[in-house]
């Protein structure tokens, strides 16, 4: 069913305009069929207290750490209107890429409303912009929760609050590593740890018909040099096709402020990039030898991630060729950085492990239910197990406590 799919769908490609409407509309639906396989990567979604909106304090705060580059890219996405005279004639069109649920995706929406308004009001612009936002992530996303929290954001942004020109907030539901914008529709685009999830389980380790990455859900220190390669490559295809599309749906000028978990070494088995999945794979070798799973479904398993190195990511922009790099920055967060601040007082007894633990469910719980077919009482076992390896790898770190790599690119559309 997939092969014929893809033959119809790259047949539309051959034989169709990009203006026919039609035919994208069945496109669509056809690679939306085609990434079904895919739908278990989103956040948890709904309110209650395992879920994404609960438990993303962390992400909150790597997208803080970005927040005077975006600040920088909205000035020049201000300053481009004024020059081409479309400041007022026309909206501004920003995107938000894999904006998941909760309330991070509104944080962001009125951080860039706030920025254009100060930049308009330092500037002396009287009329304000008019906004077209478009929130976006994959279809299983809880879009559901984002629409419901509409009118309390729209409340928040009224002109006598101070707000835009006029705001108009659409949610986009499709891949990122496809087109989901008409042509130069875009002036900002924004996305915050979502990069580093792959379109794909590389096809390697699915199709070979042998388990390449026994033992392991990510890439590990035994990690043979073909699973090594194969997660690159997936990466390299991956990370172009979103330059490309993005290239096609932005202005010339237009700002892109992306950030994404990394690494520093070139070891892509370095901690920094694959303890967290490591200590994953031991808590389900620990449910495996209490009878909850076969093995087997272990070694099958292998997460559709890439945390890679910052010359690794300048490579891929240099061959795509449509994007300027104005800075790409490395940066270390501790796992248990914004612990203290996120205001929860329920939680001020909760251990590293366990508060650590909450954030990687609220992230990982759909990929592990569709994999491992857990229900919720064997998915609070995992997890009881999974917190308490967080626990000793703290102890074990002293105080070089455990930390990611965010990676951090501010990119210029170029002119060509
Ligand atoms: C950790 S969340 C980050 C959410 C939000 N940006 C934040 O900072 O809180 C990562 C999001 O990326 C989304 N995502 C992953 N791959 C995607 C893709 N190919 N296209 C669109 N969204 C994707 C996931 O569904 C998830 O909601």
């Amino acid at each position: 069913m997939d092969r014929s799919l893809k033959v119809i769908s790259s047949l539309i490609f051959i034989h169709c305009s990009e203006e026919d409407i039609y035919l994208q509309f069945v496109l669509q639906k056809l690679s939306r069929k085609l990434l079904i396989k895919m739908e278990y990567i989103h956040m948890k979604g709904g309110d209650e207290d395992t879920s994404y909106a609960r438990n993303s304090t962390f992400q909150r705060n790597l997208m803080s750490k970005s927040s005077s580059k975006l600040e920088e890219a909205v000035r020049k996405v201000v300053l481009l209107c004024l020059n081409q005279k479309t400041l007022i004639s026309s909206s501004i069109g920003v995107a938000d890429l894999g904006c998941a649920s909760g309330p991070n995706a509104f944080i962001l929406l009125s951080d860039i409303i706030h920025a254009i308004n100060k930049i308009c009001s330092s500037d002396e612009i009287e009329l304000l912009p008019e906004l077209r936002l478009s929130l976006n992530d994959l279809p299983g996303n809880d879009f559901n929760s984002i629409f419901a929290s509409l009118p309390d954001f729209y409340s928040t942004i009224k002109p006598d609050n101070g707000g835009i020109g006029g705001c108009f907030v659409s949610c986009v539901a499709g891949t990122f590593y496809g087109r989901l914008f008409p042509r130069r529709s875009l002036h900002l685009v924004h996305s915050s740890t979502s990069l580093h999830w792959l379109s794909q389980v590389p096809p390697e380790l699915q199709n070979s018909g042998e388990h390449l990455n026994k033992g392991n859900t990510y890439i590990s220190k035994s990690s043979a040099e073909c699973v090594r390669e194969a997660y690159l490559r997936q990466f390299q295809k991956d990370f172009f096709s979103f330059l490309r599309c993005r290239a096609d749906e932005m202005v010339p000028g237009g700002q892109m402020v992306l950030s994404f978990i990394g690494r520093v070494s070139p070891d892509p088995a370095a901690p920094e990039a694959a303890q967290a999945w490591e200590i994953l794979a031991q808590a389900l070798i620990t449910m495996a030898s209490r009878g909850k799973l076969e093995e087997e479904k272990i070694d099958a398993f292998n997460a559709p991630y890439y945390a890679a190195s910052a010359a690794e990511v300048e490579a891929v922009i240099l061959q795509e060729g449509s994007f300027a790099a104005d800075c790409l920055q490395e940066y270390e967060v501790r796992w248990d950085q914004g612990f203290h601040d996120d205001g929860d007082q329920s939680r001020v007894l909760m251990t590293k492990g366990q508060r650590f633990g909450r954030m990687a469910r609220a992230v990982a719980e759909p990929m592990i239910e569709w994999s491992f077919g857990f229900g919720e009482d064997d998915m609070d076992e995992l997890f009881q197990v999974y917190d308490n390896l967080v626990d000793d790898h703290f102890a074990g770190a002293g105080a070089a406590a455990p930390y990611f790599i965010n990676l951090h690119l501010s990119l210029t559309r170029k002119d060509n």
